[in-house]
This record gives structure tokens, sequence and C-alpha cells, in this order.
């Protein structure tokens, strides 16, 4: 039996995200190949032919599943019954912009993009954010779609600083990025996150860590390698990525938020992932916060789940604390412009 169109939003469609995300999206790699979409792409006048020239090559695909392309420039028509959100438009920083400036050029988009969300999206409607700052802008996203949607269906993409993380491992251990299971990032899509191994395990049981360990002769010079390589190389990799290619990641940031919504929407398979989620106060982060933690969902609708009980080591806990801090910072200028 064919299912009915699963209504689809993608904001700045007509940017280099947004390219590289259309075209997977309608042959079938987001929600696979038996679900239909219907896709809506939200951009700004300026940004509008481009969409328009990525409408026509949608058509010019004749995929299959696709059941319809819309334009607009009004959030209110974008968000019209649609179930998933991918909300990629966003201001970046220009020359002389400070982080407060950017804070506030973005809660001008995200604040009235919630408030459509909250205003007229299907009632099983799940948003994420990818447009920088990520984290920061979903909480201004469910802030303004309150009370209509609940916080938790707003979720912001730490998944291409997780896969970022895996792919650094699979290169230096030599095997095959699905042979690791259990990698985390704690904290803010930046460059205070924390990718951790602590947890991180080879498909033959072997830790991660232990791994590392065996390839350099010692867990010291394995707490070297983690600390002065491969934390800063993915922690780092989105400004490595913008100086080599000239512009930010495209490709790698698109097929991360296909994983995040895959996995959000069918379920995860072995062990968990990492979204940045609403705090409940899980390992002490302030309720609210949007932060990355460890998460798996089970397919069911109910969205991501976050893995509770892991325990931290001080080196651990520091580096989270002080990325969770910068979270915290984040609200605090937002709130201070009254945008949560
Ligand atoms: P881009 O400049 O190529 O495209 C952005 C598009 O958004 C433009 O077409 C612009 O017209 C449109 N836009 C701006 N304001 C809008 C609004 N109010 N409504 C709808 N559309 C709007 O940028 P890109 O390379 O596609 O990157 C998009 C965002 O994703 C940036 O903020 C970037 O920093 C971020 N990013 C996040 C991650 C992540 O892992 N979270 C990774 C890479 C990039
Ligand atoms: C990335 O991680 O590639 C993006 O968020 C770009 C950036 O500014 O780091």
């Amino acid at each position: 039996m064919v299912s009915e169109p699963t209504t689809i939003t993608i904001t700045g469609a007509g940017g280099q995200i947004g390219y590289a995300l259309l075209f997977r999206i309608a042959a079938g790699d987001m929600l696979g190949a038996d679900r239909p979409v219907r896709l809506r792409l939200l951009e700004i006048p300026q940004g509008m032919r481009a969409a328009e020239g990525a409408a026509l090559e949608l058509q010019d695909g004749a995929f299959p599943l696709l059941r319809g392309v819309e334009l607009t420039d009004d959030p209110r028509i974008a968000f019209d019954g649609t179930s998933i959100a991918l909300l990629v438009g966003a201001r970046p920083r220009g020359p002389g912009m400070e982080r407060g400036d950017l804070l506030a050029a973005n809660a001008g988009i995200f604040g009235p993009q919630g408030a459509a969300i909250g205003a007229v999206a299907a009632d099983d409607v799940r948003a994420v954010v990818v447009g920088n700052p990520a984290n920061t802008n979903a909480l201004i996203a469910a802030a303004s779609a309150a009370p209509d949607v609940p916080a938790e269906r707003f979720t912001a993409l730490t998944r291409l600083d997780h896969n970022r993380a895996v792919g650094q491992l699979a290169a230096f251990l030599d095997v095959a990025p699905d042979e690791i299971a259990d990698v985390i990032i704690w904290g803010n899509h930046s460059a205070t996150q924390f990718p951790d191994v602590a947890h991180a395990v080879l498909s033959d049981g072997m830790p991660v860590a232990e791994a590392i360990a065996e390839r350099l002769g010692g867990r010291d010079a394995a707490t070297t390698w983690l600390d002065e390589v491969f934390l800063p190389r993915v922690a780092k990799r989105g400004a490595e990525i913008i100086e080599v290619r000239g512009s930010s990641s495209v490709a790698s940031a698109a097929n991360a938020a296909i994983d995040h919504v895959r996995d959000e929407q069918l379920g995860t398979h072995r062990g968990w992932t990492s979204a940045a989620v609403v705090s409940h106060g899980e390992y002490g982060v302030p309720e609210g916060l949007v932060c990355s933690l460890p998460v798996v969902s089970r397919g069911d609708g109910a969205g991501y789940r976050v893995i509770e009980g892991l325990e931290f080591d001080a080196r651990g806990r520091r580096l989270f604390d002080a990325s969770v801090a910068e979270l915290a910072a984040e609200r605090d200028a937002v709130r201070e412009l009254g945008a949560v």
C-alpha cells in the first residue's frame, strides 16, 4: 500500500546545504523508499531564484517518491501542515559582526519561524535546526512555538560532529565506520564541544580507548592523542573545512541532517547517536538548554530519548561543563534580547 506523502519543509532551500539535501530527500534517503514526500521550500526573496532552479531540477529528476514542490517566502505557508522541518537558512556572521549581533540576527529568523510552526504545522511536527548557532537557534524556535508544540520536538544538529568523530577513529584504527559504536558528542555545536570515546566500542567488543592504546603502545600515549589530536580535530573540523574549501561544509552537513532525521523517525540501530535535545536536567545540564547528549530512538514517533546514567572522569566532566557554560551564556544573551 502506498502511504500518504509526508510534508517536509526546508528553509534556506536555495542555499548550499539546501541544494545538497533536496535531491537525497526526494530519492528516499531520509524516510525510506516506501514514503512519498511533498517538499516545501522556504527562502527569502534574495534566495528565491536559486530555490526555483533547484525546483526545476527536482522535476527533471522524475523522482518516483516526489509528490510536489512548493516555494514560498512566507513561513506560514511553508510550515502549513508540515511534519518535518529542516531549519537550514540562517544569517551568517558578516564582517565586523560580534557574536551578540549574530544571535540577534538569528533570533529575528528563528523566532518567527518557530511561531509559524506553532501556529500551522501538523500535530506530529518535528524540527531540526542546522543553521548556526544551531543549539541556541533551536532554543529560540522552541520557545516561539510554545505552547502549541512541545519543546522536545525541536532538536539541533550535532550528528555532523558525531560522524566526524567516527570518521577520525575509523581512519586511525583502520576499521570501517560502522564497526564503531557509542561515540558521544556532549555540549554545543561549536569548538567547545566534547567528543567522547570513553564508552565507544568496536564491533568485536573491544573498547575504542583500548584499541587506541594498543596502537600507540600505552594508555598515556592514547590520552595524549585524544587530547592533542582527536579532540581538536573534531571540534575544529568546521573551521578546517572552511579554510580548505573556502566555504563551510555542505555535503557532509546535509548527510548528517539526513542521518539525524532518518534515525529520529525510523529508529537508531546499534548503540546510540548524538543529537542536541532539550535538557530535562540530565547530567546536570540546566533545564531547557538544547544540548548535545547520547540519544536513541525506537522509531515509534516519540523521537529521541536520552541515554542516562553514563559516568564521566574528571577530564570529561570539565570539558562537558565548559561547553554547557557556553550554551548557558548564549541562552542568557538571547534572553536579554527577549527572544526566549
Ligand atoms: P548558504 O548561505 O549557502 O544558504 C543559506 C540560505 O538561507 C540562503 O539561500 C539564504 O537566502 C537563506 N535564508 C536566509 N535567511 C532565511 C530565512 N529567514 N528564511 C529562509 N531562508 C533564509 O548557507 P549553507 O552553507 O547552506 O549553510 C546554512 C547554515 O547551516 C549556516 O548557518 C551554516 O553555518 C550552518 N551549518 C551548520 C552545520 C551543523 O552541523 N549544524 C554544518 C554546516 C553548516
Ligand atoms: C560546521 O561544523 O561545518 C559548520 O557549523 C560550520 C562552522 O562554522 O563551523
